[in-house]
């Protein structure tokens, strides 16, 4: 499964750091007071243009140059939107206020990094520091600064600024010295493991440890390796972690981690992780952890009977209903539908192929014989429950239902039959989709979206005539 395009603080050390340098360069570009003392990458060809520019643009706007710049301290302080940052602050999100955050870090942190890579140490990128969209923001109040008036006590300020800013040239030098190291994924996934375990980490620390291992888990080998040392487990626990937010963000990275990955799968149903899903899903919790829970949930049954036994042992229907009984977990029961039905098509098809092929392996086969998903769903009142979700607006949540009421045909026919309201509801979503139907038609649309919607009501309402 393909990632999503990489944030850019996940950019590789070596990718950062150009972007870093990149964004030094623009800005110092940008910022005409400092061209002359900081000239660009050729000084000798460019310095007599960039003499006369300055000086062109002295006299236009004498001395107006206002940097809005952030004075961090030892303590974090919150940054206000678009504030630039001075190099080595350390910038971090406050999950409670959605605050950006900023406080001092040592004093030419970045430079000290630089010169530890040279001794041949790891290049420590903190993913704190600034990221690209840092120093965006910073520029684009740069622009804005250089119109709005000056005072002393600004110009005080810009003097603290370029003291704190490195000149450029310094910079460059210290990159074309750099030997940088490049981590591996495994080396990568234990330093962030060992983050999240670590009981001296911040929940912030803890959470962005965990939004970077999702993006590796998604490779396959990566999820196995996060076996081998034991990762996986520390991420199970995770869910049984006191706070909702550790518990959403180890969801979202099991998610990934289980998805057609069997290894994984097995691993995490032996380490307990069907049950902590169940029990985060039918405890109180806030809408979106339970969503990557589900997810998680949804990702460790697919394709793995097994699993789909245990579900049904322990209880997983009842809880799916529970929470699809909610008030506001609409987006929630749509999901759990979707399970349902891919659970059930899953094994029909199991069994199909293996009547077909003889491929399958004699114990898959008799591992998805041993899912007794039908008598389930029946006896715990999915058939009723399924039938009053057709009533969900949105067409998407309404597709999903009828695939699963037709997937339960066959078990709940008798209960479909009985139940004037879901006659009446499939009526009135024909005569919806008849007329929607008829004007993606007249746009061109033969095989249309709404055309399938209807044909689906209508072969249910001739089942049930
Ligand atoms: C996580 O922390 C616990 C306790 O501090 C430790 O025993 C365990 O080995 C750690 N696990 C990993 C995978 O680092
Ligand atoms: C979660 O439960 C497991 C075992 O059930 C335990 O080892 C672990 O320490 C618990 N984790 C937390 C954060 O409570």
């Amino acid at each position: 499964m393909a990632p999503q395009s990489r944030p850019p603080s996940r950019m590789a050390p070596l990718g950062m750091l150009l972007g870093l340098l990149m964004a030094f360069c623009f800005t110092f570009c940008l910022s005409r007071q400092n061209q002359k003392e900081f000239a660009l990458s050729n000084p000798e060809k460019s310095s007599t243009k960039e003499t006369e520019r300055t000086e062109t643009k002295a006299e236009e706007e004498p001395d107006t140059e206002i940097l809005e710049v952030f004075h961090p301290t030892h303590e974090w302080q919150a940054l206000g939107p678009g504030q630039a940052v001075p190099a080595g602050s350390h910038v971090r999100l406050n999950l409670q206020t959605g605050a950006r955050e900023v406080k001092l870090q040592y004093e030419d942190n970045f430079r000290n990094n630089l010169k530890g890579l040279k001794k041949g140490k790891r290049l420590d990128v903190n993913t704190n520091t600034y990221t690209s969209q840092d120093l965006k923001n910073a520029l684009a109040k740069f622009k804005e600064g250089a119109e709005m008036e000056s005072s002393k006590e600004d110009k005080a300020r810009q003097a603290e600024v370029k003291r704190l800013f490195r000149p450029i040239e310094e910079l460059k030098k210290d990159f074309d010295e750099l030997n940088v190291v490049i981590e591996t994924d495994m080396q990568i996934m234990v330093r962030l493991i060992n983050k999240f375990n670590s009981s001296s980490s911040s929940l912030e620390e803890k959470i962005a440890a965990l939004f970077d291992l999702e993006y590796y888990v998604h490779q396959m080998d990566n999820a196995q390796d996060l076996l081998s040392f034991g990762g996986l487990q520390v991420v199970i626990n995770g869910l049984n972690s006191t706070e909702p937010l550790l518990k959403e963000y180890a969801a979202f990275v099991l998610g990934a981690a289980f998805s057609s990955n069997p290894r994984v799968q097995v691993e995490a149903v032996e380490g307990g992780a069907l049950q902590k899903l169940l029990v985060v899903l039918a405890t109180e919790h806030p809408l979106a952890t339970k969503k990557k829970v589900l997810f998680a949930l949804c990702s460790l049954l697919r394709h793995f009977p097994y699993a789909q036994q245990q579900f049904l042992k322990l209880g997983g229907l009842q809880v799916l209903r529970t929470l699809v009984q909610e008030k506001g977990t609409e987006v929630l029961a749509v999901r759990v539908v979707t399970l349902l039905y891919d659970l059930l098509t899953e094994k029909m098809f199991a069994e199909e192929e293996a009547e077909l092929t003889q491929d399958m392996s004699p114990e898959k086969l008799q591992q998805y014989r041993q899912v007794h998903l039908l008598p389930g769903l029946r006896e715990q009142g999915w058939c009723e429950i399924t039938a009053h979700l057709l009533a969900l607006p949105g067409h998407d949540a309404r597709e999903k239902v009828l695939q699963t009421l037709g997937a339960l045909l066959a078990t709940c026919r008798d209960h479909y039959c009985q139940d004037p309201s879901l006659g009446r509801t499939l009526a009135s979503l024909q005569a919806e989709y008849q007329a929607l139907a008829s004007l993606e038609l007249q746009d061109g649309e033969d095989e249309g979206y709404f055309r399938d919607l209807l044909s689906s009501v209508e072969s249910l309402l001739k089942e049930l005539r």
